[in-house]
């Protein structure tokens, strides 16, 4: 039996932000922006959207083109990095409530950037074993929510967005979610924090420097280990699965910077034309790029059944991973 990505979907909130729209309120450019990271645009939540109304339209969308009955859903995964609530209820129980998954168990899960890579493998895992027939994976940001919006180096990063998949069981050996490699540096952890408001920190009126409540990023940092870990983690899982690259028709990276995925394609030899990017639209949405990068695949028409894929992302943690798909 194989786990297979039976549906996506996605969502992106319609409010579409230039990158002239953040020389008004911090000191960069346009140019600047392009040429460091790719990012043209990003989409930005209004202001009484929460992470999980994102993430009920994204999964809305799956579960329908799924053909699959909402109480049919055995289990809902959120990754977020920025659910609505901190620490719980789980922004899952929200979508599940909504989505009417009746008969379905609810779980958050936190892997950064890598969450939905690991939202898939635990979805697998599930299926495998036979503790689920139908799981919803999904990946869902307000990164834009819990910005410094004096912060130059991060605020012009990062986007809202929600993508969804549903996982099913099916007895074609030829399809599926075929192998997963999902590794973490925790050594990293202080890289990509929001150091305030958790049981670390602990929230304290007047005294809780505001800053320390959003993220922060030692972006140079981050972006020499995403290099490094985008190159070892493909060329691992293609040996242990006896593949080449010419094996694969497409990697769909998590969209941090096209810079990373130029230098990783340029060090491991892999032509930039097999990453698949949409950062100059969407900017940074974390868990939320891989599945908004598959579903316009899907809708572009791109994929076909039985093309190799391979997801690879990296993030807050440090978190690592990719999935080999044969869609
Ligand atoms: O999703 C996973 C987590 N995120 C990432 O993977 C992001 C990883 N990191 C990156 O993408 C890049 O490191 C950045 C985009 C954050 C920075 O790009 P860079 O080419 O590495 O720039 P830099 O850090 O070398 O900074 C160069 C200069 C600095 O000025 P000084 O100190 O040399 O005077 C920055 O202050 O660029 C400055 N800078 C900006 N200038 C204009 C930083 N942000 C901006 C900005 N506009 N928005």
């Amino acid at each position: 039996m194989r786990a297979v990505i039976k549906s996506i979907g996605a969502y992106a909130p319609p409010r579409r932000v230039s990158n002239d729209e953040f020389a008004k309120i911090v000191d960069t450019t346009d140019e600047w922006i392009v040429s460091h990271t790719g990012i043209r645009f990003r989409h930005i939540a209004a202001d009484d959207q929460a992470a999980s109304d994102m993430a009920i339209e994204a999964g809305k969308i799956a579960v329908e083109r799924s053909g699959i009955a909402p109480e049919d859903i055995d289990l809902v995964i959120v990754s977020s990095a920025s659910s609505d609530y901190l620490g719980f209820p789980a922004t899952a129980c929200i979508v599940q409530n909504t989505l009417g998954l009746k008969h379905a168990g609810a779980m958050d899960l936190l892997a950064g950037c890598t969450g939905f890579i690991y939202g898939l493998e635990t979805a697998k895992n599930f299926i495998i074993s036979g503790s689920a027939k139908a799981v919803l994976v999904i990946g869902a940001e307000i990164l834009t929510r819990i910005m410094n919006w004096s912060d130059r180096n991060t605020c012009v990063l990062f986007g809202d967005g929600a993508g969804a998949a549903v996982v099913t069981a099916s007895d074609d050996d030829d399809r599926g979610i075929i192998d997963s490699i999902l590794r973490a540096d925790g050594s990293g952890a202080e890289l990509l924090e929001r150091p305030a408001g958790g049981t670390r920190k602990p929230f304290k009126p007047g005294e809780t420097d505001p800053s320390e409540l959003c993220l922060r990023m030692d972006g140079g940092k981050v972006y020499t280990f995403a290099v490094r870990v985008i190159v070892v983690t493909i060329k691992a899982l293609l040996e242990q699965n006896n593949l080449t690259i010419d094996d694969i028709k497409y990697i769909v990276p998590h969209q941090a910077n096209s810079r990373i995925i130029e230098a990783a394609s340029k060090r491991s030899r892999i032509p930039l034309e097999k990453f698949y990017l949409n950062i100059q639209e969407y900017a940074n949405t974390s868990a939320a790029s891989i599945p908004l990068a598959l579903n316009e695949m899907t809708e572009k028409n791109l994929l076909k059944k039985g093309d190799k894929i391979i997801t690879v992302g990296f993030g807050a943690g440090l978190t690592y991973g990719a999935n080999l798909i044969v869609w």
